[in-house]
């Protein structure tokens, strides 16, 4: 059964009431419950967690390896600046899928550019919550494929 952390960061601890119009009306406690649903369906394991601070992402990535056998991340704000989360995620090598509720290449331009994704095998962006999902099957698909 493939185990998969889902990491979220900073900010994401306010879906539901933060910028509904961009981020939709689901709290993050909803997005956990889809994700913990669709992974029974899949046979996958998640552990989803959230924290606002750039360390502890780093922290959680860092010691993935052997615990889990994929990440979901949405770094938030982060995934345009961290390059300590992109050498996190290429020193523990645990595949990744980036994640975004929005399409940030379709927003302002300093959200355009993605350090993360770089580590990344892929990118799920533009689907509200079902960026998650997505994700999680495109990360489990990934998986199975050795
Ligand atoms: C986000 C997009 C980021 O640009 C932003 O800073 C966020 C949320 C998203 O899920 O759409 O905090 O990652």
């Amino acid at each position: 059964m493939p185990r998969v952390l889902s990491i979220s960061g900073p900010n994401l601890q306010l879906l539901g009431t933060r910028e509904p119009h961009i981020y939709g009306k689901a709290t993050l406690a909803e997005i956990h419950a889809r994700l913990a649903a669709r992974g029974k369906e899949l046979g996958a394991e998640v552990d989803a967690r959230q924290t606002n601070h750039e360390g502890e992402i780093v922290d959680w990535i860092g010691a993935a390896g052997g615990t889990f056998d994929g990440i979901l991340l949405n770094a938030g704000a982060f995934s345009h600046t961290s390059l300590a989360i992109l050498d996190a995620l290429r020193a523990t090598g645990v595949p990744c899928v980036e994640v975004h509720l929005s399409n940030p290449e379709a927003r302002e331009p300093y959200r355009r550019r993605s350090l993360v994704a770089r580590a990344c095998v892929g990118k799920v962006s533009g689907f509200g919550v079902d960026s998650y999902v997505l994700a999680l099957e495109g990360l489990v698909r990934h998986l199975a494929r050795g």
